[in-house]
C-alpha cells in the first residue's frame, strides 16, 4: 500500500491534481543571467535536484553542460522528459536527492526551489546530500527563496541561515540579488558555492 504522506506521494499528487503554482513554464531568470554572463572556469556535469518539469536542465544543457535532473515524483519526470528536445544533452531520472546513493559525482549542482521545498528538519540531510552528489572542489549555485514564511512548502530561510547551513562544507564565491519572474522580484538571492577539498 502507498503511504500517501510521503514526500513522493504528495509532490505526485500535486503534479497529477495540477496544483504547481512554482511552474512558470521557463528557467529561473536569475539562472539564465548567470549562464549567459558569469560562466564557471568549467563545463561538465550539473545535477538539478528537485528539477520539476526541467526548465532549469534544459538551460545548463543549451549552455553546453551534460545536465542531470533528478526528482521525487514520477509525473515531473514525465513530463521534463517529452518537453525536451530529442538530441539535447539533458536526462532526467526518478529519485531521492536526499535518501538516494549517488549514480554519479557531478562538477555541479544547482538549485532552484528545492531547499524551500523540502521539510525544515531535512535541511542539514540536504547540504550532506550535496556533499555525496558534488565531486571534491564541486560548484554549487543555488537561486535560493528567501521568505519570512514558517509554513509551507515553500518554508523561508535567511541568508545568515545559508550561510550557517552550507559554509562547514563549502567556500562562498559571491552572492547577490538575482534578476527573478515578477512575483519574485527582491525575494530571491544567488549563491555560487565551491566545495571544500
Ligand atoms: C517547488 S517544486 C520546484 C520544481 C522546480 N525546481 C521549479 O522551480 O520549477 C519542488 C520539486 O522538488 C521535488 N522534490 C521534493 N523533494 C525531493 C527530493 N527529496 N528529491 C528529489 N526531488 C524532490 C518535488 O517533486 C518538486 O518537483
Amino acid at each position: 500500500m502507498t503511504d500517501s504522506s510521503a514526500p513522493s506521494a504528495v509532490w505526485e499528487t500535486r503534479y497529477r491534481t495540477g496544483d504547481t503554482p512554482w511552474e512558470k513554464g521557463e528557467p529561473s531568470p536569475g539562472l539564465v543571467d548567470f549562464l549567459n554572463q558569469m560562466p564557471l572556469p568549467l563545463k561538465g556535469t550539473v545535477l538539478v535536484p528537485g528539477c520539476g518539469n526541467g526548465h532549469d536542465v534544459r538551460a545548463w544543457a543549451n549552455a553546453g553542460w551534460n545536465a542531470v535532473g533528478l526528482d521525487i515524483a514520477p509525473s515531473a519526470v514525465s513530463s521534463a522528459r517529452e518537453q525536451t528536445p530529442p538530441g539535447m544533452k539533458a536526462e532526467f531520472r526518478l529519485g531521492n536527492f536526499l535518501a538516494d546513493e549517488p549514480f554519479a559525482s557531478f562538477d555541479c549542482a544547482f538549485e532552484h526551489t528545492c531547499y524551500c521545498a523540502i521539510e525544515p528538519v531535512d535541511r542539514e540531510a540536504y547540504a550532506k546530500a550535496l556533499d555525496r552528489w558534488l565531486r571534491p572542489d564541486g560548484y554549487y549555485v543555488a537561486v535560493n527563496y528567501l521568505i519570512p514564511d514558517k509554513e509551507g512548502p515553500p518554508y523561508g530561510t535567511t541568508r545568515d541561515e545559508l550561510l550557517h547551513r552550507f559554509s562547514p562544507r563549502f567556500t562562498l564565491i559571491r552572492d547577490f540579488v538575482p534578476r527573478s519572474y515578477p512575483n519574485r522580484t527582491d525575494l530571491e538571492r544567488l549563491f555560487v558555492w565551491q566545495k571544500k577539498p
